[in-house]
């Protein structure tokens, strides 16, 4: 695990740090907080284990934890919900228990899952959560093992550098052959995980209290995000074939929510720089991910 500096700073911790989201916070808090980070990753920190959560945090005496931890492979959380929950809910409590006792602020990812996609225009904080699959189920109970006081930070549909986001892996396929099929009825915000990971660390370092939805600015469906991939990575953006989620063979085990827009504004509201575009923010990754 790597250690925070002395520099007097504030020092955060971050769990999940390998994780897609954790890696981009923890070099933008290098960046900006002078190296005082600790970079906890699963095997380091495993937050279902109570203990090891309690005995890292009075090791380290963290001023701020950010938790990134999760088990975000949607399906499996439907296959495994007792996995699903001693991570995403129970975890999640521990993290809260642990940073409550050291006097640490908590900010929590949570996620756009927690709604049932029935809205016709984006979700606001104050709309009511009704998560339609169990990833969606242990995370809002994740958001409310957290003291009122936290930092809970909704996004959506998240890519970045590292293999697991849908961008990547459309880029895979990029240069394929042959038509791919993909959802047209999912609807959100493409996230890229840089531009979030600047956002959560300013609400950090502030330990501002409260729920916000952050996201890149604009929506898209799944499909409109797979064309713009291929067109922005040189392929035929035509390749992709619009089908419907219930045509996809084989079924996947967890419901998607089929529109989770979130409303950015209470973020822009409390005076916080709006993330760009998800187009914008696209181009950016994918430059990133191109291979030199
Ligand atoms: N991905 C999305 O589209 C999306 C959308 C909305 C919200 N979010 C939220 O954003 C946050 C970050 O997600 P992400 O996209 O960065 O996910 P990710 O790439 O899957 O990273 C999650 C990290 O958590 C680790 N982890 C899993 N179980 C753990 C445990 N028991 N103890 C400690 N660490 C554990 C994983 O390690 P291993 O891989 O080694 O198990 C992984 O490194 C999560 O809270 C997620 O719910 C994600």
């Amino acid at each position: 695990m790597s250690r925070p500096g002395d520099q007097g700073g504030l020092r955060a911790l971050v769990t999940g740090a390998a994780g897609q989201l954790g890696v981009e916070v923890v070099a933008r808090w290098r960046l900006e907080e002078q190296g005082a980070v600790v970079a906890a990753d699963h095997r380091q920190l495993p937050v279902d284990d109570a203990q090891a959560v309690t005995a890292v945090l009075e090791q380290t005496r963290p001023h701020v934890v950010i938790h990134c931890a999760a088990l975000t492979d949607v399906d499996r959380c439907q296959r495994e919900p007792e996995l699903a929950r001693a991570v995403n809910a129970v975890g999640t409590a521990n993290v809260a228990r642990a940073a409550a006792a050291t006097g640490a602020h908590l900010v929590c990812v949570s996620t756009d899952y927690v709604f049932d996609g029935r809205a016709t225009r984006p979700y606001t904080e104050a709309d009511p959560p009704n998560p339609i699959s169990v990833y969606g189920q242990t995370k809002l109970a994740g958001e409310r093992a957290c003291p009122p006081e936290a930092t809970i930070v909704r996004t959506s549909w998240l890519s970045g550098i590292g293999p697991s986001g849908f961008v990547p892996a459309i880029l895979r396929r990029a240069h394929d052959t042959g038509s791919l099929p993909v959802v047209v009825d999912q609807r959100a915000s493409p996230t890229y995980t840089a531009d979030l990971a600047r956002a959560i660390v300013e609400l950090a370092r502030d330990r501002r209290s409260g729920c916000f939805h952050v996201t890149n600015a604009g929506q898209a469906s799944r499909y409109e995000l797979a064309r713009e991939v291929l067109a922005v990575a040189g392929g035929d953006p035509d390749r992709v074939r619009p089908i419907t989620t219930a045509e996809l063979d084989p079924p996947r085990p967890a419901p998607r929510p089929a529109y989770s827009v979130l409303d950015n504004s209470a973020f822009a509201a409390a005076g916080y720089r709006p993330l760009p575009d998800w187009r914008d923010a696209l181009v950016r990754l994918l430059a990133r991910l191109a291979p030199r």
